[in-house]
């Protein structure tokens, strides 16, 4: 089964098994019927928005489809939505803005499902998923049965939750709940968020997601135009001392305060500096508006992206003693 619709690089990989399903007692069924699953290599992919085929995969991949935008429950602060793990995240995103409900609107025109949100716990515009979280469920492949787990049970942290970590292709996500807002407090600090958004008049949860769909256009490449799957590498969080050095020593290096005192460095800043930002290898390339995005041109393999990835990283750790890490899934 060829999975180059299934990942926005573009790759051309194989895999061995593909097993899509859109009711999550189908894949009871169908994982419970044949002990010979338990023994093949498995993983999950939604739209295939933060992966890298680096060969074809010999395995069974597991494509959710689920589908369904449900209010479930509401009080006079919040309404509860169950959405299922099959669900483009952007237009989650969209019904709850065209509902007034609060809380994703700053998450607008992210790529992928709903489904894979939680896995690295999305976050853009100094918002983060976890926080509109209140369950996630799923299929645990060792206990063969449904579980759920609450918002607080699921270890998220920057960039990655229990599903990206132990739980690694070993629990599929079938439906998401989300707590969303009634009176909607808007996040507007982030880079040039609030100056968009003032330009339009009024504050309210339209403005804030065109602002953010007009930001991250300006920015982002579309995949339908150039294969990527977005920020290719994490921001790198380094100890409050070794920031401090790394400004002395860098005139206008960007730094921002992360978790436990800890400080965040910008990497596509760090890549920008060190060359590379619109450099072209054969088809493997970095996007000219955003530095920590990596592009296919046209027919780079998964490994040419990748050996062009190792590159960078080892040119920014000769300029500046920081190791950048892959936020992009490489199988
Ligand atoms: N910068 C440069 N050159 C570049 C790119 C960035 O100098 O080529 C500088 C910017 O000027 C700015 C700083 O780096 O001072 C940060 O840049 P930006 O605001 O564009 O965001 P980012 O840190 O590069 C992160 C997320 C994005 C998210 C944006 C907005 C990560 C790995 N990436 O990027 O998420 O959309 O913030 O919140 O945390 C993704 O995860 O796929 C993704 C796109």
């Amino acid at each position: 089964h060829s999975l180059k619709q299934h990942n926005t690089f573009g790759i051309d990989a194989k895999a061995k098994y593909f097993f899509e399903f859109t009711e999550p007692e189908d894949l009871e069924l169908f994982l419970n019927s044949n002990e010979t699953w338990k023994e093949e290599k498995l993983i999950v992919l939604g739209e295939g928005s933060n992966i890298l085929f680096l060969d074809d995969f010999d395995g069974l991949v597991i494509h959710p489809k689920v589908p369904g935008i449900t209010s479930v429950y509401e009080d006079r602060q919040n309404e509860w939505y169950e959405v299922g793990s099959g669900e483009v995240w952007d237009e989650f995103v969209q019904h709850a803005v065209t509902c007034q409900l609060g809380g994703a609107e700053n998450l607008s025109l992210i790529p992928g499902t709903v489904g894979a949100a939680p896995v690295q716990n999305i976050g853009a515009y100094g918002q983060e998923v976890c926080s509109l979280i209140e369950k996630v469920k799923g299929f645990d492949l060792e206990k063969g049965t449904m579980v759920e787990y609450a918002g607080n049970a699921c270890g998220f942290e920057y960039r990655s939750s229990i599903f990206k970590s132990y739980l690694k292709n070993k629990f599929i996500i079938t439906s998401v709940i989300f707590k969303l807002d009634k009176f909607p407090e808007f996040n507007l600090k982030y880079g040039q968020l609030e100056e968009k958004v003032k330009e339009k008049g009024e504050v309210n949860l339209h403005t804030v997601r065109q602002s953010v769909i007009e930001i991250r256009s300006s920015k982002l490449p579309d995949v339908k135009d150039l294969g990527n799957a977005g920020s290719f590498f994490k921001n790198p969080v380094v100890t409050a001392e070794a920031a401090e050095k790394l400004q002395l020593k860098f005139d206008g290096i960007p730094v921002y305060p992360g978790a436990e005192g800890k400080m965040k460095l910008a990497a596509g800043w760090l890549i920008e500096q060190a060359g590379w930002k619109g450099k072209r290898e054969g088809d493997a390339g970095v996007h000219d508006q955003q530095a920590l995005v990596l592009v296919n041109h046209g027919n780079a393999s998964g490994r040419d992206i990748y050996n062009f990835s190792e590159k960078i990283k080892q040119s920014v750790f000769e300029k500046f003693g920081v190791e950048l890490d892959r936020e992009v899934n490489c199988i």
